[in-house]
């Protein structure tokens, strides 16, 4: 998938590190790209190497600098190494994003076990742990912590049960941590897009049986949004313009949550 570098609107994270999961494809390729473009040097993981080594040519074109690390984010112990890979190449920890996920389209009843895990594993286990590294690094450095919700978190959607359940979870990850690092510098927000084209999206299957009619109220009326819509409202909402959010749950979204 060809992404393209929005322009910055300035350097608002020069001498700054950010931490990417996902970063070789969509969303978390396009926050990589923006970020380093603003001045910050990425670190970025993901499971896929080649495109993950794609989007690390992608920033060195764009005269940015991006280390990374392949590995399965739902594994705690692979959390921690990228954090410490992380610090140990930069020396510090500014921006946290947790965006590698994965999503399904099924019927509820014929959810595998194998399935179900690998979706709470992913969406779940993989941002808790990220998180729970990462926030020692962000309170030295006063940073801050983004997830990559969905409107799913906000919404019931028929046929992505488990997806729902997952993202609903980083809703109140965000909340909850928000709430228990109140009283210190370090800004813990969530973004929660609907539809963005993204091999997520483009890879979406739905079996052939469901109720269209269902899925209406989540596709939405506008169409899809672009991954560096997301990367845009990211670096806003990591840098200190945004210094006055903390907790919140900001829908990128095109209307699909306000009706
Ligand atoms: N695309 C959308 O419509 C949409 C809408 C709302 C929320 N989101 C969320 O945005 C985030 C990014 O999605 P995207 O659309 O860019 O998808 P994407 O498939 O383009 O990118 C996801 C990346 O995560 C990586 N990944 C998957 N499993 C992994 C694992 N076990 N360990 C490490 N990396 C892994 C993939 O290799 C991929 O590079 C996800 O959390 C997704 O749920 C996407």
């Amino acid at each position: 998938m060809t992404t393209t570098v929005t322009t910055s609107t300035g350097r608002r994270f020069d001498d700054r590190v950010a931490l990417v999961t996902g970063a070789g494809s969509g969303i978390g390729r396009a926050i990589a790209l923006r970020l380093a473009t603003e001045g910050a040097r990425v670190f970025g993981h993901d499971i896929a190497a080649d495109p993950l080594a794609e989007t690390v040519a992608l920033v060195e074109h764009a005269n940015g600098t991006m280390r990374s690390r392949v590995g399965d984010i739902s594994r705690r112990d692979e959390c921690r190494a990228l954090v410490d890979d992380c610090v140990a190449a930069f020396g510090r920890l500014d921006v946290a994003g947790n965006v590698a996920g994965i999503a399904r389209a099924e019927h509820f009843v014929d959810v595998s076990e194998a399935d179900y895990r690998r979706m709470m594993g992913v969406n779940v286990d993989g941002p808790t742990f990220v998180a729970q590294a990462a926030i020692p690094h962000l309170l030295a450095t006063g940073g801050t912590l983004i997830n990559i919700a969905s409107n799913a978190g906000l919404m019931g959607q028929a046929y992505t049960v488990v997806y729902c359940m997952t993202k609903g979870a980083i809703v109140q990850l965000t909340r909850a941590l928000a709430m228990e690092y109140v009283r210190s510098d370090i800004r813990i927000n969530a973004i929660a897009p609907a539809g963005v084209l993204t091999s997520l999206t483009t890879g979406f299957t739905i079996p052939p049986d469901v109720d269209g009619s269902l899925m209406v109220p989540y596709s939405g009326y506008r169409g899809m949004g672009s991954p560096e819509d997301i990367a845009a409202l990211f670096a806003w909402m990591a840098s200190d313009e945004a210094a006055n959010m903390h907790g919140s749950i900001v829908s990128s979204d095109r209307g699909v949550t306000a009706g």
